[in-house]
């Protein structure tokens, strides 16, 4: 609506509507519109359509945040941040009043990490130890890098680990608080009660 402050995420879904929004803008039909970007990708597509950007230092609540996941379970549950986004995810995601999420089908699981890896933001010093502490968490935890074996770098300058969980997170608010309390974990993927409604591209329509 008119005058909203936007949470603006990362990836290819959110990208699609961060360009429908900047048309939406350019028209004429919405007006007074303002972002807070997640990434350096994101913010440079909005400055690239005309979406003005704000910090959150300036305006710290925002009316909305707008974003895709990898994963969703039954409880709104996320595992977020395979595109190497998560830390500004969260942390801008924290200020919205509402977080929409947008994902297709694919992306519904019963338990997460039960289709792709939960990535996890970790400091560069001594990064082996990091990993090797993560797997003893139950999963098999690998550092994660480009086809050519350069290390991932976030828009952070951290590295980033990926959690294979052969059957899925057993428990994920008890995973979560083991990684919020590890010195050397920046910031996990598991975005636990935070999305206020999730919208569900599938075959038979929207959901
Ligand atoms: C970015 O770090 C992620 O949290 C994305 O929101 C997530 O990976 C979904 O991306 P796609 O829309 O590209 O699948």
């Amino acid at each position: 609506q008119d005058g909203m402050v936007l949470g603006l995420g990362t990836g290819r879904t959110t990208a699609s509507f961060i360009e429908l929004l900047g048309l939406r803008i350019k028209q004429g039909g919405l007006k007074d519109i303002r972002g807070v970007p997640t990434s350096q990708a994101t913010e440079a597509q909005a400055l690239r359509l005309g979406i003005p950007l704000v910090s959150l230092g300036d305006t710290p609540q925002l009316d909305l945040a707008v974003d895709g996941a990898d994963e969703v379970d039954p409880q709104l549950n996320l595992i977020k941040g395979l595109g190497r986004a998560l830390l500004r995810e969260k942390f801008v995601e924290v200020h919205a009043k509402k977080l929409l999420i947008v994902v297709d089908e694919g992306k519904l699981v019963n338990r997460l990490g039960e289709k792709v890896p939960l990535p996890v933001e970790i400091i560069r010093f001594e990064y082996q130890a990091t990993i090797n502490w993560l797997n003893t968490l139950g999963c098999q935890a690998e550092f994660w890098t480009e086809p050519d074996g350069a290390p991932v770098i976030t828009d952070n300058g951290n590295y980033l680990a990926r959690c294979y969980f052969k059957e899925g997170i057993p428990n994920v608010c008890a995973l979560a608080q083991a990684l919020a309390n590890r010195p050397g974990i920046v910031e996990h993927g598991l975005f636990l009660d935070m999305a206020s409604e999730v919208v569900v591209a599938g075959i038979h329509g929207i959901q």
